[in-house]
This record gives C-alpha cells, sequence and structure tokens, in this order.
C-alpha cells in the first residue's frame, strides 16, 4: 500500500535512538521527508546520516522538550527547512524499578512534564500550520500501561492515560480540518538492547539457552499474548508509518494497541 507520504515531512521527537529511530527509518523508506530529534548532536546527527545513507531525506532537531525554550527551539529548527505535516510525540521517560513507595511527588511531576506536556508544546508550536494547511497527522505514543497499569512504575502509567487521553481531545478540537490526532501503545517489543538482558534472565530461570528457545518461555510466563512471540520494532514501526500516511484519513482519536493482544499475568509481571 502506497502511503503517500511522498512530499510530507514528519518530526519524530526523541528519534536520536530506540523505537523513535526505527519510526524515522519507516517514514523515511515511504518517502516522507523526516525531522530526527534529539538532546544529544552526535547521536541525532548519526541517525539522520544513515537515513540520508538509505536515499532517504533527514533534517536536525536538537533540544529538550521538558522545557518551553527547548521546544521553541526544536520547532524553529523543524520548521526551518519547511512544513511539519507529520508531529509524532515519541518523546518518554520510564522506570520500571520505581514504586508507589520509592517514586517522589518531584519523580511523579518530571515524568508529566516529559511524558504529556512535552507533546503539548510541541503540539502548540506545530498542529496550527497542519490546521492552516488543511493537513496533518499527529500521532502520539503513549503504552498499554496506560490503560492496564501494573503495580509498578504508577507515575509512568498515569502519564500514558494522560497521553491516550489528550489525543482524543485533540481530535475533538481539530474536527473538520483535515488533521487527525491518535495515540499508538506499544508492549512487548524487543529493541536489540533488550535482547541481551532478556536472553540473561531466560537462562537463569532455565528457560533454555539461545534466544529462539528462552522467548515463548518469556512470552508465557512474564509477558503473556497470543501471538506467542515478543513484537519487534518493525512490527510497531509499520503501525505508526500507515497512521502518518493518507489511508489513515478514517481513524481518529483512538489508540491503537501494537501488543501481540497482551494480557495481565497473575502474580509476576515484567514491564517491557
Ligand atoms: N520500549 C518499549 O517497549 C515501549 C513500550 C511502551 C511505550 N514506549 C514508549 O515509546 C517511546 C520510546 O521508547 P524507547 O524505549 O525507544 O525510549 P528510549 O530509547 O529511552 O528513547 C526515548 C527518547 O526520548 C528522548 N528524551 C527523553 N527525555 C527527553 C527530553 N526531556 N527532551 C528531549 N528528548 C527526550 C531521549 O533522548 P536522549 O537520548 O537525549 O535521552 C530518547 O531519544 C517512549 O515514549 C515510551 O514511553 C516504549
Amino acid at each position: 500500500m502506497d502511503m503517500h507520504l511522498g512530499g510530507r515531512r514528519a518530526l519524530v521527537t526523541g528519534s536520536s535512538g530506540g523505537l523513535g529511530e526505527e519510526i524515522v527509518r519507516h517514514l523515511a523508506a515511504e518517502g516522507a521527508a523526516v525531522v530526527v530529534h534529539g538532546r544529544d548532536e552526535a547521536r541525532t546527527n548519526a541517525v539522520a546520516e544513515a537515513v540520508r545513507k538509505d536515499g532517504g531525506r533527514a533534517d536536525v532537531a536538537l533540544g529538550d522538550l521538558g522545557t518551553d525554550e527547548g521546544a521553541d527551539a526544536v520547532a524553529a529548527a523543524a520548521l526551518a527547512a519547511g512544513p511539519v505535516d507529520v508531529l509524532v510525540n515519541n518523546v518518554g521517560v520510564y522506570d520500571p524499578s520505581a514504586g508507589w513507595e520509592s517514586a517522589t511527588a518531584a519523580q511523579w511531576a518530571g515524568f508529566y512534564n516529559v511524558n504529556v506536556i512535552s507533546a503539548v508544546r510541541m503540539v502548540q508550536r506545530l498542529v496550527p500550520g497542519m490546521r492552516e494547511r488543511g493537513w496533518g497527522r499527529v500521532i502520539q505514543i503513549s503504552s498499554v500501561g496506560g490503560h492496564r497499569p501494573e503495580r509498578i512504575q504508577p507515575h509512568y502509567a498515569a502519564s500514558n492515560a494522560a497521553r491516550d487521553n489528550l489525543a482524543v481531545s485533540l481530535a475533538h478540537e481539530l474536527r473538520g480540518t483535515g488533521v487527525t490526532s491518535n495515540a499508538v501503545a506499544p508492549n512487548g517489543i524487543l529493541t536489540p538492547e533488550l535482547t541481551g538482558t532478556l536472553t540473561e534472565l531466560g537462562r537463569g530461570r532455565g528457560w533454555g539457552e539461545t534466544w529462539e528457545e528462552i522467548e515463548p518461555n518469556l512470552v508465557a510466563n512474564l509477558a503473556p499474548n497470543d501471538t506467542g512471540r515478543l513484537g519487534r520494532p518493525a512490527d510497531y514501526a509499520r503501525v505508526v508509518t500507515f497512521l502518518a500516511g493518507t489511508a489513515s484519513a478514517y481513524i481518529n482519536g483512538t489508540t491503537l494497541h501494537v501488543d501481540g493482544g497482551a494480557y495481565d499475568v497473575v502474580g509476576e509481571a515484567y514491564e517491557l
């Protein structure tokens, strides 16, 4: 399916690594000019350079989205080479080691600022242009923890509920403008960094030696879903890319879950 992303520019916040990098690579492969964003200049440039090497078009925007000044700088850099048609609010922080007793009020506020208000900052700076041009896509990255919170990191789960919620309110605000607003909630996505950690964990539990042996046992015991495997970054980035294109025009104000149909595990859960 042609996503009709040629001629569109897309900013993916927090794309200097992790899942954000995977998203910019997929958007660029579908013809979008991308703006790679990060705080670390070298890592951000490296991703942009890799996109260009693959034949894509990439600009760079640097800045801390936890502040208004940082958001001003990111928006200015993103708009310097042209309008932004697709905004993917991917920046986010999480900390599975934090719980009800250990997470301080300041940490709750910090999570809310980065996971929720950073997105609002970019919406306020970039969506007016989309509205004027009569076309746009705003995609809020969240997590299934927003509607199915674990015992651990309640501040992260609550911030994800807010991310899903703001996507709906924004869709109502943008009624009839040609700009849609949705959220994508991933869970259990196997990033390259996670593979080593999870292989070690599986060996320790006696679930096998190789990743191929360990994966089905890990899924069954710690992160159950009905596909019997973890998601791969491409499983997820393809959904974001679809939402960014023209074919998603009738999807609005909703959260798409990319989690293999995950369900709660009784007892121990592993936050991926
Ligand atoms: N990984 C998963 O399976 C999973 C599951 C559910 C939801 N998610 C969501 O998906 C998103 C990406 O996850 P990930 O695992 O790829 O995360 P990650 O590797 O930690 O990347 C997060 C990105 O956000 C940036 N960032 C953090 N705070 C920032 C700030 N104040 N200003 C600007 N940039 C900031 C980071 O930049 P620096 O490099 O400068 O720190 C990094 O580029 C997050 O929103 C997360 O909540 C991920």
